[in-house]
């Protein structure tokens, strides 16, 4: 049995957590700094960092305490080393190397894509490789085929924007404010998907990518008409993106028939709607479905911790000048897609 620390500081969430190889979830704590990137409508990068700087060492010292243990107690320290926000990958990484170095430790830099693409195996005792995954965040959208422990196939991912990204660009353009998945999910409830025709980007196309900023573009379009309720705008855009996710999650399913369940992660999987339609999908295909609880969709310690667990017990560690990476692809054999290049 090992345990590990595990910090993120990828994005908007300073997040610390202790957590055993044998899935036990010792302490967590998550700081969300919505507060101080609302008036801003987004997160911005240099406040996010600053913001880390000032939280992250006590964050440290209190999960510690609230587990009753010490640094000591620990055997291997992983952190967020990418992709996101270089700035607050740099606090954690950093961190993460002085706390390795003081206590002689051993260093896992983890890619915060696999701390998502590995955190249903936190909760989830049964989850064996291979599974197809549907990793969906804010900077990210793409089907996975997850062999193993560092071994992720890429089989789609978004040409423009990402499916959080269109959540969040819809809930400002309504004025639902920030952060905007959870608002658009409940305005959403109270709206008619169907009052509002909106495109579904490359539904049936034989290629296998995400598209979604003509969605976009057409709830601007929507939103400027005045002619529709905002949140029938909200049901309409929510139908729409359930709708793309299951047409390009059923093209991958069908091009995978050696995976095991159908498994969704990743901040929108918090999303009730999508995760309801999704469980249909890999019913259909008489497939166990696997979302992780919603604290640990969004981003968390545990999820970096876990997969800090994972590979320390695959022996995969590395050296104190490990370099933080802005962008980090799983799949690095993965081509590029038309379009993209603006996100990692
Ligand atoms: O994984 P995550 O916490 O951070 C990234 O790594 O990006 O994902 C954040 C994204 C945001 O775009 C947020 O709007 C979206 O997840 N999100 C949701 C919901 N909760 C969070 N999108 C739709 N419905 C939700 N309930
Ligand atoms: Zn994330």
């Amino acid at each position: 049995m090992a345990l590990v620390l595990g910090i993120e500081s990828s994005c908007d969430e300073t997040a610390v957590a202790l957590v055993t190889s044998d899935r036990r979830i010792l302490a967590h704590r998550v700081a969300s700094q919505d507060a101080q990137h609302r008036p801003f409508g987004g997160v911005v990068p240099e406040i996010a960092a600053r913001a880390h700087v000032e939280r992250l060492a006590p964050m440290i010292a209190a999960t510690l305490a609230d587990a009753g243990i010490t640094l000591a107690d620990v055997d291997a320290i992983a952190a967020t080393a990418g992709p996101g926000l270089i700035g607050g990958v740099m606090v954690g990484l950093v961190t993460g190397k002085a706390l390795a170095h003081a206590a002689a430790k051993p260093l896992v830099a983890v890619n915060h894509l696999e701390g998502h693409a590995l955190s249903p195996r936190l909760t989830d005792t049964t989850l064996d490789f291979p599974y197809l995954l549907l990793l969906v965040s804010g900077g990210h959208c793409q089907l996975l085929l997850v062999e193993g422990v560092g071994r992720y196939r890429r089989l789609a991912t978004t040409i423009d924007d990402a499916a959080g990204e269109a959540f969040d660009k819809t809930a400002k353009l309504l004025g639902l404010g920030f952060p905007g998945g959870p608002a658009v999910e409940s305005a959403a409830r109270e709206g008619c998907a169907t009052a509002v025709p909106l495109p579904r980007p490359l539904l049936g196309s034989a290629e296998p990518h995400f598209s979604f900023a003509g969605l976009k573009s057409a709830v601007a379009r929507a939103v400027a008409s005045g002619a529709h309720a905002q949140t029938d705008i909200a049901a309409a855009f929510q139908q729409a993106v359930v709708d793309c996710l299951v047409d390009r999650s059923r093209r991958a399913l069908a091009a995978t028939p050696q995976a095991t369940a159908f498994v969704v992660a990743g901040g929108v999987a918090a999303n009730g709607a999508i995760r309801a339609a999704l469980a249909q999908l890999a019913a259909d295909y008489g497939l166990p479905f696997v979302a992780p609880p919603l604290w640990l969709c969004t981003d968390n310690g545990a999820m970096i911790a876990w997969a800090g667990a994972e590979r320390f017990g695959a022996g995969l560690t590395d050296p104190l000048d490990v370099a933080a990476r802005p962008r980090w692809p799983l799949d690095p054999a993965a081509e590029a897609v038309r379009g993209a290049g603006v996100k990692a």
